[in-house]
């Protein structure tokens, strides 16, 4: 008798990975700390932390913004921000641990002096709480804030201690300004002292793909341009712009979303592998891909904007309509566009990259398309059921990966079918994923940059978004050209149609 080969894995249930590290005792500042982002991710996600023990034992938050407001109530605030936006119950032990090293300072940094009193704080809170001089600032606020505030940070530096700065995105509106902004702050920061934030690098899902692709050897060999025939990226929302106006019109889809998250899903699919996980492996390998992006051919670049439609059964209006925004804006709220990339593994295969506001619904999806079986012996009689092999991995909603097989139907004949073999990360782990925020914040106070982006990666990617924004200078859009609810302008399916292809929806 044969011995058995266990085909089963045991699951693990543990909702921490094994050989946790945690940071040293620090400090956090928060720069912005009346904002959104604050109140609805960066509170919640150092809840989460505490909760699961993840924050060093000597741990202070300094909430700035130039709003008048008390540490009292301020505290109150992001309490409630946190059972409105959190994900775990409001536990009294959990907040009081947390809410007692929680303060607010209302200051204006670019006044002079504008610093003195968090300065002040930082060191009181150094001897009581033990917070080391270690220092992470997390920049909040917008762009035209950053300078000043790091100026008076870097003035302000001490000989004891770390100091990490945390940069929201955008980094730049184009190449020239990315570039500006980074000499102002590497004036005063160290590269691996800067830690510029895409979060969709801190989601489990996007992360996932490097595992997808790096531990599991069946993939490797059909990794490439011999099997695989095209690869489309989509990130589609069925929010508009949420009151972003002001951001939004300058912006526009591929400022927003392809700049950062596109092509960091891209070069997370397209990288070859990286000598070990080390931050600089990882992005020394991303960036080669970003890099070997070839300007994108102006037949292949579709942009859109959004009309009045109906969102989930709703009205809404279009995006001319919308408060804060030109009534003949040009700003796109769709982008599609197709582009190869001139390298070994790559040349030829068709990156199909497409993102936009007020879709049908909200899909963060990878879908690779692989080559049909060269000689299906069975190609007569199986017809129309033989489709090539699919493989997506589902960002968000319904994170996962599936793929797509031909089986035999059960009964007289060979008719052949489409089905899925599907991976779901809640039914495979049984937890909640974390918040991409609680990933990276940690990261930051760990030192660990390998989910951030390095100055040249964001020059790479500001150089190919301002090689596509250029060829739309002095065009005249025929905008809005689709409903908001629907699936994008029709444009973007005849460009696909032109290459004999669909969108995987
Ligand atoms: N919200 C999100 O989900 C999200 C996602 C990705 C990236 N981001 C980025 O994160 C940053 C903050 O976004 P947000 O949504 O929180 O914006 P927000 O709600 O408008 O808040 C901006 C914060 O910055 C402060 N601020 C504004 N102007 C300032 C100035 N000149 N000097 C100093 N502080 C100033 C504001 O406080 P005071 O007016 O009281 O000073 C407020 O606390 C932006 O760069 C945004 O692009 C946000």
């Amino acid at each position: 008798m044969s011995a058995k080969i266990e085909t089963r894995v045991e699951l693990p249930l543990s909702p921490e990975p094994s050989g946790k590290r945690k940071p040293d005792p620090c400090a956090l500042v928060i720069f912005g700390a009346s904002g959104d982002l604050t109140h609805r991710k960066l509170i919640p996600a150092l809840y989460a932390l505490e909760y699961r023990g993840l924050l060093p034992e000597n741990f202070a938050v300094i909430g700035v913004a130039r709003s008048e407001n008390s540490t009292e109530s301020w505290r109150k605030q992001m309490r409630a921000a946190v059972t409105e936006f959190g994900r775990d119950e409001m536990r009294e032990d959990v907040w009081k641990r947390l809410a007692a090293g929680m303060h607010y300072v209302s200051t204006d940094f670019s006044s002079a002096g504008g610093e003195t009193e968090v300065m002040k704080l930082l060191e009181q809170l150094d001897k009581e709480r033990g917070t080391a001089g270690n220092r992470v600032y997390y920049l909040a606020v917008p762009p035209s804030a950053i300078r000043t505030v790091v100026d008076k940070l870097g003035e302000r530096r001490r000989p004891e201690g770390w100091m990490r700065l945390i940069v929201e995105k955008p980094f730049g509106h184009d190449l020239a300004s990315a570039k500006a902004l980074n000499d102002d702050i590497v004036t005063h920061f160290a590269e691996n002292e800067i830690f510029r934030i895409d979060h969709y690098l801190g989601k489990e899902t996007v992360q996932n793909v490097l595992a997808f692709r790096f531990a599991n050897g069946i993939f490797e060999p059909i990794w490439n341009r011999r099997y695989v025939d095209s690869v489309q990226i989509t990130v589609a929302e069925s929010i508009g712009i949420e009151n972003r106006a002001g951001f939004y019109e300058q912006a526009g889809a591929i400022r927003d979303v392809v700049q950062n998250h596109m092509l960091q899903l891209l070069a997370l699919t397209a990288m070859e592998p990286p000598a070990d996980f080390e931050a600089d492996a990882v992005r020394n390998e991303k960036i080669k891909v970003v890099r070997s992006i070839a300007p994108p051919d102006p037949a292949y670049i579709v942009r859109g904007q959004y009309g009045p439609g109906k969102i989930g059964g709703e009205k809404v209006p279009g995006y001319r309509e919308e408060p804060g925004v030109a009534p003949d804006s040009n700003t796109e709220t769709y982008v599609a566009l197709k582009v190869f990339l001139d390298n070994w593994r790559w040349a030829g295969t068709p990156f199909y990259l497409r993102t936009g506001k007020h879709l049908s619904s909200r899909a963060t999806t990878i879908v690779i398309l692989f080559r049909p079986a060269p000689h299906p012996p069975f190609l007569e009689i199986a017809g129309e059921g033989l489709r090539p092999n699919v493989l997506v991995i589902h960002v968000q909603p319904d994170e996962g990966i599936s793929i797509r097989i031909g089986a035999k139907v059960p009964g007289q004949g060979m008719t052949i079918q489409p089905v899925q073999l599907d991976f779901q990360y809640d039914r495979a782990f049984h937890v909640q994923l974390p918040e991409a925020y609680e990933k990276l914040i940690l990261d930051a106070m760990l030192g660990d940059a390998t989910l951030f982006t390095r100055i040249d990666e964001v020059e790479a990617q500001w150089s190919f978004v301002d090689s596509v924004v250029s060829q739309w200078e002095g065009a005249k859009p025929d905008f809005p050209n689709y409903a908001a609810g629907s699936s994008g302008p029709k444009s973007a399916d005849a460009m696909m149609a032109r290459d004999d292809r669909l969108w995987c929806q």
